[in-house]
């Protein structure tokens, strides 16, 4: 081989090698201390804001141990790919000392891995039900594009687990989110104003909704999801505030909702609007049902309080809602619910299979519910459809 020939391939061997070379920012080099007591915060905003600024793929790791960490913002833009390894655990603050609403969060960053098998402690049960206790969203990503977040658990979050705002192409994989059935707002995954977000493999049983997807939503798909205990996957609610944005194209595949109250719910609001919302384009498919209050709920006069003054019809508009092979026990008394807006009726409802029987066995009695819905149900149809 003639030596230039040989320069050439080592000089490719080591652009190859840099390019394929991880530069790794450990916190404890840092000098963080796994001691469950020792606030972390600042330790970690310095081995991040190096790793955010090393030029190529760079990950910021959290060994083994216990680590305290007050609210922290780890921010971007970064420069190149960064990955966020988590191995060990991290606990957050009981008593915040900071007016952040979020204890983790992620902005602003481009091409981000989350990932380790570490654990999420929002140390929930302390503040839960406790007037005057300004409870944290445990994990927040705002304005981030191509991310995967996948092997975390969070346990006992204070308010909802993880908030997605204002993200692009966003995979949410093999997480497991949990509280108790009872604890207040502890929302598993919150979507708003987001577009491509796939969850897949995630196991989440908390005391509210396992999923919401709530303002601006578009673009999402869920499968393999088990929810329960919990409030199911919702859409809403929706219509209370006048800056609202459309919510669309929603795609809900094998999924088991076990003992939650709610599964495949869309919630409105009886509440006066300056324009029509829209929220349209929905399937769910592939539906296992395992002792659920409300199975199939659209519920357009949404008021959990039970004390929303003078109704007025919902303003959003509800449309192109396909339900497949939905099937399962109810321990309620209706299985499938529409109770949409006088002045803005859900169209083109569909659905194909959908048998539920009651989970009291043929002692229970179950039917159907429908008040200004538009649409057609094929197939197999326990209770008989009433569209
Ligand atoms: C979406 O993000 C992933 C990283 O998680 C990336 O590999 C993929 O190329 C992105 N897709 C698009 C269309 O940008
Ligand atoms: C899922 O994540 C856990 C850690 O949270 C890990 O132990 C497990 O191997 C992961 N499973 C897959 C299929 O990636
Ligand atoms: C959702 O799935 C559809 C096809 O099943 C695909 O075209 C679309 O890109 C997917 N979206 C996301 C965000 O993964
Ligand atoms: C459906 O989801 C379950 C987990 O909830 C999973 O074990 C199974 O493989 C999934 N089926 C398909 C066809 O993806
Ligand atoms: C609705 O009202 C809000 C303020 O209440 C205003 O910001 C918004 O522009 C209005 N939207 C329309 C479509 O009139
Ligand atoms: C449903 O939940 C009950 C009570 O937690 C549990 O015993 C049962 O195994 C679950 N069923 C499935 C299919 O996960
Ligand atoms: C009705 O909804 C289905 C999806 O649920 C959609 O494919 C179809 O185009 C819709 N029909 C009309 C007339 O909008």
């Amino acid at each position: 081989m003639a030596r230039w020939m040989l320069v050439m391939l080592l000089l490719v061997c080591i652009v190859e090698a840099k390019l394929h070379d991880i530069k790794t920012f450990n916190v404890n080099d840092y000098g963080a201390i796994a001691d469950d007591n020792t606030d972390n915060s600042r330790v970690f905003l310095k081995a991040w804001s190096d790793a955010c600024n090393w030029h190529g793929r760079a990950m910021f790791r959290i060994p083994r141990g216990t680590y305290k960490i007050n609210p922290i913002v780890f921010t971007g833009p970064c420069k190149g790919s960064k990955i966020f390894q988590l191995q060990g655990v991290l606990k957050a603050p009981i008593n915040s000392p900071t007016s952040e609403s979020t204890w983790i969060n992620f902005r602003y960053i481009n091409n981000l891995i989350l990932n380790g098998g570490g654990i999420l402690d929002g140390q929930g049960a302390s503040v839960w039900g406790h007037n005057g206790h300004h409870v944290l969203i445990t994990m927040g990503f705002a304005f981030i594009s191509n991310s995967y977040v996948h092997q975390l658990s969070s346990i006992n979050s204070q308010n909802a687990h993880i908030a997605v705002f204002s993200c692009k192409n966003m995979t949410l994989r093999n997480i497991t989110l949990t509280a108790p059935r009872d604890s207040p707002n502890t929302d598993g995954i919150k979507l708003s104003k987001s577009q491509g977000i796939n969850i897949k493999n995630v196991h989440i049983g908390t005391g509210d909704d396992c999923i919401a997807i709530i303002s601006g939503t578009k673009n999402v798909n869920i499968s393999n999801v088990y929810c329960g205990p919990g409030h199911g996957i919702s859409v809403g609610s929706l219509g209370k505030h006048d800056d609202e944005v459309d919510v669309r194209d929603i795609h809900v595949k094998n999924c088991t909702f076990n003992g939650t109250s709610d599964g495949l719910r869309i919630k409105t609001w009886a509440s006066p609007l300056n324009h029509t919302l829209k929220a349209s384009n929905f399937v769910y498919e592939d539906i296992v049902i395992i002792d659920v209050e409300h199975p199939i709920n659209i519920d357009q006069e949404y008021c959990p309080s039970g004390n929303c003054g003078n109704k007025v019809p919902s303003k959003v508009q509800i449309s192109n809602v396909h339900y497949k092979n939905i099937r399962g026990s109810c321990k309620g008394d209706i299985a499938v619910n529409f109770k949409c807006s006088k002045s803005n009726p859900c169209q083109n409802i569909t659905g194909i299979d959908v048998n539920l029987w009651s989970s009291l066995g043929r002692t229970g009695r179950l039917t159907n519910y429908c008040s200004n819905v538009h649409g057609a149900f094929y197939g197999k149809q326990f209770p008989p459809s009433c569209i």
